[in-house]
């Protein structure tokens, strides 16, 4: 067992948002796969379409998606966080988002009554114009609407951070500042890939976020950083896929992992890496999950 600003996981790992996380009868499959939490597709102030297709291709290194914050609002998506809560122990995290803190406010009041156990802010969408690209680039921004939501909500606040920053430690401090209980990095890092027959790039947006293995090197040395840098826990997301990737993650500092693109491989995925992490710290003579978390920073 873990214990994440109080909320406590059976395991280390948890669904991240973005992948099977639309409806409370996929957050409940992947709760029952194994994920000590689950956190959804990120829901926002009003319907939204999303961006024209393709918006999800498959390269060699991992996916690159541009699916443009697609959501049925935080009024049609209670329901789905209430099925989930009513079939599972297993937390489930409501992740967010809007165009400033009054959006962020309305979504995460008019979910509190579905009682998640915690919210996760997306200040990090590498291209939904108006929302992330431009607001989880900026501290003040953060700062100032973690600091909305703590004051409106009493259960746990994590802000998910942007890799596509000069310095991501300032926004990670930004949060923290704002009262953030908890940082998750990192979102997507923006991307591109070009059909070389037509010339068009392939997204209907024309760029996207980039996820997979391929971004696993950066989001180990952001979860380095930001736990140097805070007080406040890290939970590490960015290409892991083996019980080896997420004790890499818990030992530059992440508390938890998440775990996205690899579950589109096997949603056995999260039992798997438990189990995985629990040999290597028995076969290690480690105590708990705690003796590796940042370990990497005391040798
Ligand atoms: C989308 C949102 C994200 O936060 C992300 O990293 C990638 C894609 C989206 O809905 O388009």
């Amino acid at each position: 067992m873990v214990t994440i600003t109080g909320i406590n996981f059976k395991n280390p790992t948890m669904l991240a948002s973005g992948i099977m996380g639309t409806t409370g009868a996929s957050l409940l499959r992947i709760a029952e796969c194994g994920a000590g939490g689950v956190v959804t597709k990120s829901i926002g102030p009003e319907p939204k379409a999303g961006h024209p297709n393709p918006s999800m291709i498959k390269l060699e290194c991992g996916f690159l998606n541009a699916m443009g914050l697609p959501n049925p609002s935080y009024n049609e998506f209670d329901n789905e966080i209430k099925l989930a809560r009513s079939g599972t122990d297993v937390p489930v995290i409501a992740s967010i988002f809007g165009g400033n803190a009054e959006d962020f406010v309305k979504v995460a009041e008019g979910l509190a009554d579905s009682e998640p156990a915690a919210f996760e802010l997306n200040v990090s969408c590498p291209h939904a114009e108006g929302y992330g690209a431009t607001i989880g680039t900026d501290t003040c921004m953060v700062e100032s609407i973690t600091a909305a939501v703590c004051d409106a909500v009493d259960v746990p606040v994590w802000v998910k951070l942007t890799p596509n920053v000069t310095d991501i430690k300032a926004i990670g401090k930004a949060a923290q500042d704002g009262g953030a209980d908890a940082v998750v990095a990192i979102n997507t890092l923006r991307g591109m890939a070009i059909d070389i027959n037509s010339g068009y790039p392939i997204l209907g947006n024309r760029f996207g976020g980039l996820s997979g293995s391929a971004v696993k090197p950066v989001a180990i040395k952001c979860v380095y950083d930001l736990y140097e840098a805070l007080a406040i826990p890290v939970i590490g997301v960015g290409g892991v896929s083996t019980w080896e990737d997420a004790v890499e993650m818990m030992m530059a500092g992440a508390s938890g992992v998440q775990i996205g693109s690899a579950v589109h491989e096997s949603v056995d995925i999260f039992s798997d890496i438990a189990s995985g992490i629990e040999l290597f710290l028995q076969d290690k003579g480690y105590s708990a999950v705690e003796d590796i978390i940042g370990l990497s920073h005391k040798v």
